[in-house]
């Protein structure tokens, strides 16, 4: 088991698979997309699954593949099968757009995922259009029915935006009344790929509960499940529950269990760090798994407390203007 300075247990890795997307949510990057990682510079299959078994020896239970959008990457199929056969690895769980989702989830039933998060910010074809720069509404929503379909645990994560979706916080929160998914309202963060980061948090996690009580005045909190991002309520007699995540207001960094390895194979101990270590070059240098172990060791034994910790200290350094595709969520 890993435990951290500040005595919280680390048990869930993020692995970013790829900077790559199909969409351009213009709260993640720019019209143009990124610029994006070269072949090169991403780490390969081989020692993805090299870090992922070194982690999983050493207490890692749950691993949740992100990016980007991970169905971008040739192949990806194959790696999930074979990161799934990790002996006492307990978890694979992925973070999806759902453009090409759909077609894969028979077999993602068939290897054992048990849950998939869905970016869906609304359900208006043309304000989809507006956030991500592309009319994919359609493919998404049949990634969702496909989930539903092979009882996949869906969560469907929506960022709040001002003069953006906010109209749709309450269809959405109204699809759990048929649907045994979580809904999950999102803070907006500054991760948008640009200096450019707007007016700062107009939609915090009370704001958003208070839009939803307007309309749901019986909505009920209910218990959270540990090491959750999301604060999470009920409405009575709905399949579904509602989820509000505060990831700009960071209320949940005391209870931590999460690293990250970005697609060019940084292991960040918060998603607001800069990266303490490059994994992927430790490898191709050579390091033996015991030397690598000893080095990420001493990394998660200097974790900051929180991500304002975090932040402040990055900052001192260079202002933050990455995008969540390259932080992998
Ligand atoms: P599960 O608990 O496994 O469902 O994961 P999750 O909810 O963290 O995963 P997901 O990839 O769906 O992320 C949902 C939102 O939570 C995204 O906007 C993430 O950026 C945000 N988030 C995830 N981890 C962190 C974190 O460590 N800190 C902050 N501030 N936000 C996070
Ligand atoms: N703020 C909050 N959430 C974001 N995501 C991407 N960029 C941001 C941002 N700037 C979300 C996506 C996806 C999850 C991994 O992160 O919508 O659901
Ligand atoms: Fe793609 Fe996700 Fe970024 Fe949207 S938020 S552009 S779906 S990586």
């Amino acid at each position: 088991m890993i435990t951290d300075n500040h005595g919280r247990k680390i048990n869930y890795l993020r692995l970013a698979v790829t900077d790559k997307c199909n969409l351009r949510c213009f709260y993640c990057m720019p019209p143009e997309g990124l610029n994006w990682i070269e072949k090169k510079e991403l780490m390969t299959y081989d020692e993805m699954l090299h870090i992922c078994s070194l982690l999983v020896n050493n207490g890692i239970e749950k691993i949740r593949i992100t990016g980007g959008e991970p169905f971008i990457r040739k192949d990806m199929m194959q790696f999930l099968a074979a990161l799934s056969g990790l002996k006492g690895l307990r978890q694979v769980t992925i973070t999806t757009n759902g453009v090409l989702t759909a077609p894969h989830v028979p077999e993602l039933k068939q290897l054992g995922i048990q849950s998939v998060n869905l970016s869906i910010d609304t359900l208006d074809r043309d304000r989809f259009f507006s956030i991500t720069r592309r009319d994919e509404l359609p493919n998404v929503l049949k990634t969702l029915d496909a989930l539903l379909q092979h009882n996949i645990e869906t969560k469907i994560n929506a960022v709040v935006m001002d003069g953006k979706n906010t109209e749709d916080i309450i269809p959405l929160a109204a699809l759990t009344k048929e649907l045994r998914i979580s809904v999950r309202f999102i803070e907006e963060m500054p991760f948008n790929g640009t200096e450019a980061h707007g007016p700062g948090l107009q939609w915090n996690y009370i704001r958003i509960l208070e839009k939803i009580k307007e309309t749901f005045p019986e909505i009920e909190k209910i218990s959270d499940p540990p090491f959750s991002t999301s604060y999470n309520y009920h409405i009575p007699g709905y399949k579904g529950n509602i989820g509000i995540i505060a990831a700009y207001s960071r209320l949940f960094c005391g209870s931590c269990n999460r690293i990250r390895i970005t697609p060019l194979g940084e292991l960040k101990t918060c998603l607001y760090d800069d990266g303490v270590l490059n994994i992927k070059d430790l490898l191709r240098q050579g390091l033996s798994d015991d030397e690598l172990k000893r080095i990420v060791l001493l990394a998660l034994d200097h974790r900051p407390k929180d991500g304002f910790e975090a932040e402040r200290k990055r900052k001192e350094k260079k202002p933050v203007h990455e995008s969540m595709a390259t932080i992998g969520g």
